[in-house]
């Protein structure tokens, strides 16, 4: 039976190898982690996947971003992912257990940016399972290459409008 647990309360470096397993050892070159830099981790909308004797199997992490919109104010979003599970594991329902846990974690905060989620994903999963899609996303710019059709979004929030994503670095994680 696999339990999930704030990811708080799991050792950093078992999380990090575990990305390393699922991404490889060069994730942290890639434009999601760009947007991040310098953001810590929203607890509240982190979680570890434990298996029957305590195991880190999954891990889905969520990052204070905001879209600094041509026009406007800063809008503040979270940034969710990566969502990972080791490789032995996958395809066993654990990755939508992380993701719908951290919905409805997000669904009943009242936290900065929780009713406008992004990610840079699939959407063939994303999509298909929790709802994220390109419709308003398609004149955000990022610092770095990404292909649009995997710049997703999900909530009532979510701004449609040209800008650009950064890092919410002044804000407590
Ligand atoms: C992507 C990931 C988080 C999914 O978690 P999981 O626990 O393996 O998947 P789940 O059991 O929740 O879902 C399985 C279903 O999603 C589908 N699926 C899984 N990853 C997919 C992807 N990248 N694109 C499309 N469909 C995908 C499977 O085909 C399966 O569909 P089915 O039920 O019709 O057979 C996990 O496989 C992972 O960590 N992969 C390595 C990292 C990675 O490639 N991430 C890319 C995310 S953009």
């Amino acid at each position: 039976m696999t339990r999930l647990v704030s990811l708080d309360s799991i050792d950093s470096g078992g999380v990090e190898a575990l990305l390393d397993r699922a991404f490889g050892a060069d994730r942290h070159l890639r434009t999601a982690y760009r947007v991040r830099r310098g953001t810590m981790p929203i607890s509240p909308l982190s979680f570890a996947a434990l298996d029957e004797e305590a195991r880190l199997i999954g891990s889905i992490q969520s990052w204070p971003v905001a879209l600094a919109s041509d026009t406007g104010p800063l809008v503040p979003l979270v940034m969710v992912g990566p969502v990972a599970v080791e490789p032995a594991h996958q395809q066993a329902g654990i990755g939508r257990k992380l993701m719908h846990h951290m919905l409805d974690a997000a669904d009943a905060s009242a936290l900065p940016g929780a009713e406008a989620l992004m990610l840079i994903g699939d959407p063939e999963y994303y999509g298909r399972f929790f709802g994220f899609d390109s419709s308003r996303t398609g004149r955000w710019r990022m610092p770095g290459p990404f292909e649009p059709r995997r710049l997703l979004a999900r909530g009532p929030a979510v701004p449609n409008c040209a800008g650009t994503l950064v890092p919410r670095l002044r804000e407590a994680a």
